[in-house]
């Protein structure tokens, strides 16, 4: 049996699982995720139209658990609807999208797909630019529950300790009391996946991260992805292709909605189909 139908096994078992959910009114976790068979993200046969224009057409795609992936494809290609899918921004017209074995992402609304365990990085930085560092990433634990009164409450040494953890991490240990304000593009950038950080999702999307950053942050951003991966899953989509190469174990082409040709960065870029259709740009 392949990865996919005994995910489809195992998960048509526990389809009543967020029903179940419901009725004890308790939310989906981080820790309700089940990624046993190896596979963290089960995208299949996923179609998206606009207006009849199929922006995803029939895409099929599976990252590891732990796996860092690149994504990368002409403009228009459907990585950033790819993504969307994923967050629960965009419905599919068809396909399925599982995360892990048993949570069925389509069945689920965007706060509930961030709460089990997914974060997203857009491009721009979203950060608050009058609090300092460190109370980004304070602000960025409380989650849905209300952050002003976070602030205003005393941390606990555990709470202190992760916020510590993630602004060594990111690289931000020295500018922690520094109003996010001044940072920065790239250290707004790094500040900003410490805030996703602080959410522990076990499945991280970054869309265009070096992206006006300056070499030297661009270099810097490589590090910290590939040391955010392994622990949890990191999708990277990226057009700068040094940027990629530094980074990249698996790289899925995207063309038109689908999946054109997946290996290493060798193998794709080497790829007479791929050549064509980046030639075609
Ligand atoms: N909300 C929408 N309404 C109509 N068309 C859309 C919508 N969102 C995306 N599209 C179209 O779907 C196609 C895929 O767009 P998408 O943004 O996913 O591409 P992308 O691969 O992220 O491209 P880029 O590299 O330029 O960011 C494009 O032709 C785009 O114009
Ligand atoms: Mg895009």
């Amino acid at each position: 049996m392949n990865q996919a139908s005994v995910r489809a096994t195992t998960g048509r078992l526990q389809q009543p699982y967020r029903r179940l959910l419901r009725r004890r009114g308790s939310a989906l976790r981080a820790d309700d995720l089940d990624a046993s068979h190896g596979t963290i993200l089960y995208l299949e046969d996923i179609t998206v139209s606009f207006d009849g224009f199929k922006a995803l057409n029939a895409l099929t795609l599976y990252v590891d658990a732990g796996e860092l992936r690149c994504i990368i494809g002409p403009n228009g290609a459907g990585k950033t609807t790819m993504m969307d899918v994923i967050t629960g921004k965009t419905r599919p017209d068809h396909g399925s999208a599982w995360f892990g074995q048993t949570i069925d992402l389509l069945a689920l609304d965007e706060p509930e797909i961030a709460q089990s365990g997914i974060g997203r990085k857009f491009q721009r930085p979203t950060v608050f630019e009058n609090h300092s560092v460190f109370e980004n990433l304070e602000l960025a634990m409380a989650g849905d529950r209300s952050p002003w009164k976070l602030l205003a409450a005393k941390l606990s040494g555990e709470q202190r300790d992760s916020i510590e953890q993630t602004l060594q991490l990111v690289g931000l240990k020295d500018r922690s009391g520094a109003r996010a304000g001044s940072l920065s593009h790239g250290q707004k950038q790094w500040l900003e996946i410490g805030m996703l950080l602080m959410q522990r999702p076990r499945l991280l999307l970054v869309d265009e991260p070096v992206a006006g950053m300056t070499p030297q942050e661009t270099e810097r951003t490589a590090e910290l992805l590939l040391s955010l991966a392994g622990e949890r899953s990191v999708i990277v989509v990226e057009h700068d292709m040094d940027f990629v190469r530094s980074i990249a174990r698996t790289v899925t082409v995207l063309h038109e909605g689908s999946v054109l040709a997946e290996g290493t960065i060798d193998q794709v870029q080497n790829d007479p189909r791929v050549v064509e259709v980046y030639l075609g740009e």
